[in-house]
């Protein structure tokens, strides 16, 4: 009671095993903590644990699962995911998104309001696809509500979440701060402003944003159910039973990560490791039938507000307040947000211009 579920979970399986069998009323939960047998549940068994779990309010907030990432696996499903996959979320399209992004941070640089725009472009997608004839299953205006509910839930939470962390642990870390500043201002020296053409020479800062996704994935549990009944390392998995594979727990076993506690960007240095779902013990983008399709417009909308922030801003914690003082309680969700507001003093620097 009171422990946020990744916490409560990876304590029970560093009791009982790498896969545990719990019964929460009726249902049957299998929680799975151990990088084999994620990779096993997640290629061998991937399309019989490729629905998701049920529940009442996603269902009626999702328009009786009409969208994409609570709907169970079937051919609205694979439909829906081609076309966000294609026409919303392609690398082509979170390029063009730039604008936006740019206009977005420039507004918060100068403190002003900001608008949103990508909802048109989302929205024209959607209803051309509805009018078009070669669908196999048809588009109904429901369907596309619950599409664009689904961009901004699982967009903006996600970032947003990974967001504070981020600025958490810089706050904790000081020389992580320090040298992603210095990376960032010698790269971009004698510019007023970061292009985001420019972010690809961002090693280190890259670098932040990876460990810190191995200690606060946005989506601590893979959130999976089992289409038809399965066997798992001599274990049977019952059909509907809900599969849970613990990604926080993953992220910070001591068994794959030398001093997991510790936030060490340059573990990554180096390391084969990336964010597309094939090293089991870091999966924060999911992995198999439903990685996530919004992992590159994830990243940009986290790569270029932060470092821009380093950029235009010094940072630090409010008067007489230092790092071990922070407080980094979670408060369980979709997303597992910092419980307590983060609050920090930004101090404007001033880049010298050329020219
Ligand atoms: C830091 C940012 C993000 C993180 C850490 C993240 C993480 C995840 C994870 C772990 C899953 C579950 C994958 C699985 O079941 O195997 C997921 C699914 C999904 N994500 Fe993301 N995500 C992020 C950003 C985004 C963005 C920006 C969008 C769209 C605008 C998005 C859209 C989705 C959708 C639609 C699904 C469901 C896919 C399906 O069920 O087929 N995500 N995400």
């Amino acid at each position: 009671m009171g422990v946020p579920p990744h916490r409560a979970l990876s304590k029970l399986s560093k009791q009982y095993g790498p896969i545990i069998h719990l019964k929460l009323g009726e249902v049957s939960s299998i929680v799975i903590s151990s990088r084999e047998i994620a990779k096993k549940v997640l290629t061998v068994n991937d399309l019989a644990i490729a629905d998701r779990p049920e529940s009442i309010g996603m269902e009626t907030l999702w328009y009786d699962y009409k969208d994409l990432a609570f709907s169970p696996y079937n051919e609205h499903w694979k439909q829906m995911r081609k076309i966000c996959i294609m026409e919303i979320l392609s690398n082509k399209n979170v390029r063009s998104y730039g604008h936006i992004r740019h206009d977005d941070i420039s507004k918060l640089l100068e403190r002003r309001d900001n608008g949103e725009l990508v909802s048109e472009n989302i929205l024209d997608v959607l209803l051309r696809k509805q009018q078009s004839e070669d669908l196999d299953v048809p588009i109904t205006d429901d369907n596309i509500k619950a599409i664009i509910f689904d961009m901004f839930t699982a967009g903006s939470e996600t970032s947003s979440t990974t967001f504070n962390w981020l600025m958490t642990e810089l706050m904790r870390n000081p020389q992580v701060t320090a040298k992603a500043q210095a990376e960032i201002r010698e790269a971009f020296k004698g510019k007023k402003t970061i292009e985001e053409s420019d972010i690809q020479k961002l090693k280190y800062l890259k670098l932040v944003i990876k460990e810190n996704l191995r200690v606060h994935p946005a989506v601590t549990i893979l959130p999976r159910a089992c289409r038809e009944e399965c066997e798992v390392d001599g274990y049977t998995i019952p059909y509907k039973a809900k599969v849970a594979v613990n990604i926080w727990a993953l992220g910070r076993d001591p068994q794959y990560w030398e001093e997991p506690e510790t936030f060490k960007p340059e573990r990554f240095e180096n390391s084969s490791l990336d964010f597309l779902g094939n090293n089991y013990e870091y999966i924060p983008f999911g992995a198999g039938s439903r990685f996530c399709p919004g992992m590159n417009f994830g990243l940009a909308n986290i790569e270029v507000p932060l470092a821009q922030l380093l950029y235009h801003f010094d940072w630090k914690l409010p008067h007489g307040m230092n790092s071990d003082d922070l407080d980094m309680s979670e408060m369980p969700g979709v997303s597992v947000q910092r419980k307590n507001k983060l609050y920090v003093i930004a101090t404007p620097y001033n880049p010298p211009i050329e020219g």
